[in-house]
């Protein structure tokens, strides 16, 4: 039985997210930036995820995935800003126009050489969207580019099967991707939320998977239950005590790695817990967190994802500058 704190911030947290429609929850969190097929922390779980089954064997595709996120992103913020399509295409691929991010304008390069593996998706983002959902900026043809090539890239390998466990998986919002990047039969997949829409939403789309209804703050799974656990935008929602327990309860469940995406971060300090209606809406310390994951027993790696963009590829303007993921390593 959990204590009476816990069994509180439960219910709180599950009104919260149940006040939504069942459509609402199963589309909010996968379209725009947070779409996971151009979103940048959840391009980072499925490349720890082709890490952890074949060690070092797509670093260069992975590599690519970042720079396709990274360039459909800067493409979607110019038709957010109203940018011409047409003016865009003259000026990234044909006139090379000083105005064009290096990065974007190396990226037309390459997909136009003969020995590029891979379709044009500059041009394919830079056609219409569906006329029946302009919103959406960027058409599907471009977002969906990667899927293919992981399938290509992932069909006949062999590798003993991953024991993976992501709290607060949504209505399957990474999973989608996961599982159309041809990782999934790669996997023992377990989701879990506090949400029963958002579950019966990923069970709907995906009967046969591990989808079910629970609190990270108390699991009841056993110790080492999975080799690697990871949760994107979860701990930011957490009272100062969930937040402790949460972490706990994912390292506990980890043989060997957790993966913890985060919205709001800061690099040092403590962290700043704001109450929110039922719930919580923190800057949470990468400092703080790594104290806490070192005195779990793991070694700690904090990976911020503007200065990563801006290192890798010139970026100077990542739409999140408070965005980072911690690795937390087992044993270590
Ligand atoms: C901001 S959403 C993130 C969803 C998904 N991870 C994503 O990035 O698209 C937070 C999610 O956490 C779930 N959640 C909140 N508290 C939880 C808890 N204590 N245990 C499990 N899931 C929880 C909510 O139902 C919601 O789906």
């Amino acid at each position: 039985m959990e204590p009476a704190s816990i069994q509180r911030e439960n219910a709180q947290l599950r009104e919260t997210w149940e006040q939504y429609s069942a459509e609402h929850l199963d589309t909010y969190l996968v379209a725009g930036v947070e779409d996971p097929r151009i979103n940048i922390q959840s391009i980072l779980t499925r490349a720890f995820l082709a890490d952890a089954l074949f060690p070092e064997r797509f670093t260069a595709l992975i590599h690519e995935e970042l720079r396709f996120g990274t360039v459909l992103l800067w493409l979607r913020e110019q038709f957010e800003a109203n940018a011409n399509r047409d003016e865009l295409r003259e000026a990234i691929c044909f006139t090379r126009a000083p105005h064009i991010p290096p990065f974007v304008a190396e990226a037309a390069r390459w997909l136009e050489a003969d020995t590029c593996p891979l379709p044009h998706y500059i041009e394919l983002a830079l056609d219409p969207p569906p006329a029946d959902a302009p919103e959406q900026l960027l058409p599907g043809r471009a977002l969906d580019v990667f899927g293919p090539v992981w399938r290509r890239e992932l069909a006949g390998l062999t590798a003993p099967r991953l024991r993976v466990f992501e709290a607060a998986c949504g209505s399957a919002n990474d999973y989608r991707t996961i599982h159309a990047h041809g990782l999934a039969p790669f996997l023992d997949y377990t989701g879990l939320d506090i949400s029963e829409k958002n579950i019966a939403n990923a069970l709907a789309r995906f009967p046969d998977a591990a989808f079910r209804a629970g609190s990270i703050l108390a699991t009841g799974l056993p110790d080492a239950a999975f080799d690697c656990v990871f949760a994107h935008d979860l701990l930011e929602h957490l009272s100062a005590a969930g937040g402790a327990i949460a972490l706990g309860e994912m390292v506990r469940l980890a043989r060997r790695e957790v993966w913890l995406h985060l919205f709001n971060t800061r690099p040092d300090g403590a962290h700043d817990i704001i109450p929110k209606e039922q719930y919580h809406w923190n800057r949470l310390s990468l400092a703080a967190l790594r104290e806490a994951g070192v005195a779990l027993g793991c070694a700690v790696d904090n990976i911020e994802i503007a200065p990563l963009l801006r290192h890798k590829f010139g970026l100077c303007d990542y739409y999140n500058p408070h965005a980072a993921t911690l690795i937390l390593k087992k044993n270590a």
